[in-house]
């Protein structure tokens, strides 16, 4: 446990030994790959932050509107005195909206890998809401951990996972998380979860192939990430940005494609690549509601209700843990 200027962090950081191995095992796999949990340094926090404000990044400006209008239903659903544990804590202002409608709340969890990021929004978030108590959590939280003891009892614990987040997932990992944060919150918890809804290609892709190339820096920042941290030598001007839907996994990938035959040296191996070779990055899968929803329910989550924009880009879904 760390004191920070009156925040307690609870710190599960991963080490840079498991970025090394996990770097060096995507790597080496016949197509390559990276975890994009790793892309949230402190400059990466700050490229998505970026990204949140471009014009063709919908989900975003969207949930938020969903928040503004829906939130005191969400919080009647979720009741009182509950502890919410919000799972990424991408963007304040969401949670914002939500705790300022929750009726009593008694604790905010925050979970975050990025800890520079998680130790300022609790910070700011613990200066407007004095009357909560804030717990936040450094860590990979696709694995289990436990929560912290809180200082008044709670109804129940509520996970809070915006941003479509669980989209960066594949589903095997999402259904793990979905168990985790169900052991976490304990029977009679919830999730109020945000997810992006599958919509025309054109629209889909343009989000990830922003015009100011916010999108495509977002991308190199794990490179850039992995030559200050890990001792590595990519040359971030030999590796292009690519983002295209599949439609058949549902998903958008983002990869980083080799400009030029050439290696690269990591942890004490070399890598080829080939002109055209892709490191595969990133996927954001897309969801329908109902789907969405038979997904939940095979791992213990009833869905109860769904708040969704006009144009249903985005929707919220409020379950609950049976
Ligand atoms: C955090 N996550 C939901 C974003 C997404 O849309 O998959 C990350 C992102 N990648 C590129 N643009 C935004």
């Amino acid at each position: 446990m760390n004191q920070d200027e009156g925040i307690q962090l609870i710190d599960y950081e991963p080490t840079a030994a498991s970025f090394l191995e996990e770097a060096l095992a995507g790597l080496r796999k016949p197509r390559k790959t990276l975890p994009c949990k790793y892309f949230y340094d402190e400059r990466g926090s700050e490229l998505f932050a970026r990204i949140c404000e471009l014009e063709e990044y919908y989900p975003t400006r969207t949930e938020i509107a969903i928040m503004q209008e829906y939130a005191a239903e969400m919080a009647e659903a979720i009741g009182p005195g509950c502890a919410i544990v919000e799972y990424g804590i991408g963007s304040a202002l969401k949670t914002r909206i939500l705790l300022e409608r929750l009726i009593e709340p008694v604790a905010c969890i925050p979970v975050d890998i990025s800890r520079e990021f998680l130790i300022r929004s609790a910070k700011d978030l613990a200066a407007i809401f004095p009357k909560i108590e804030f717990l936040p959590v450094c860590a990979n939280f696709s694995e289990p951990f436990d929560l912290p003891p809180t200082k008044r009892k709670s109804a129940r614990a509520v996970a809070y996972f915006p941003g479509s987040t669980i989209g960066n997932l594949m589903p095997e990992e999402a259904a793990a998380l979905l168990k985790n944060m169900a052991k976490t919150c304990g029977s009679g918890g919830g999730l109020l979860v945000g997810i992006d809804l599958i919509k025309e290609v054109e629209k889909l892709e343009a989000a990830y192939n922003d015009g100011l190339g916010v999108t495509a820096e977002f991308n190199k920042n794990i490179l850039r990430r992995m030559n200050r941290e890990l001792d590595a030598d990519f040359d971030l001007e030999k590796f292009g940005h690519l983002a295209f839907y599949n439609s058949g996994e549902r998903r958008i990938e983002s990869h980083l494609v080799s400009r030029v035959d050439q290696s690269v040296r990591l942890g004490g191996e070399t890598f080829a690549f080939r002109e055209g070779e892709a490191i595969h990055t990133e996927n954001s899968h897309k969801y329908d509601v109902d789907d969405f929803s038979a997904f939940a329910a095979e791992v213990g989550f009833r869905a109860e209700r769904v708040w969704t924009d006009p144009g249903r880009l985005f929707a919220v879904v409020y379950l609950q843990i049976d």
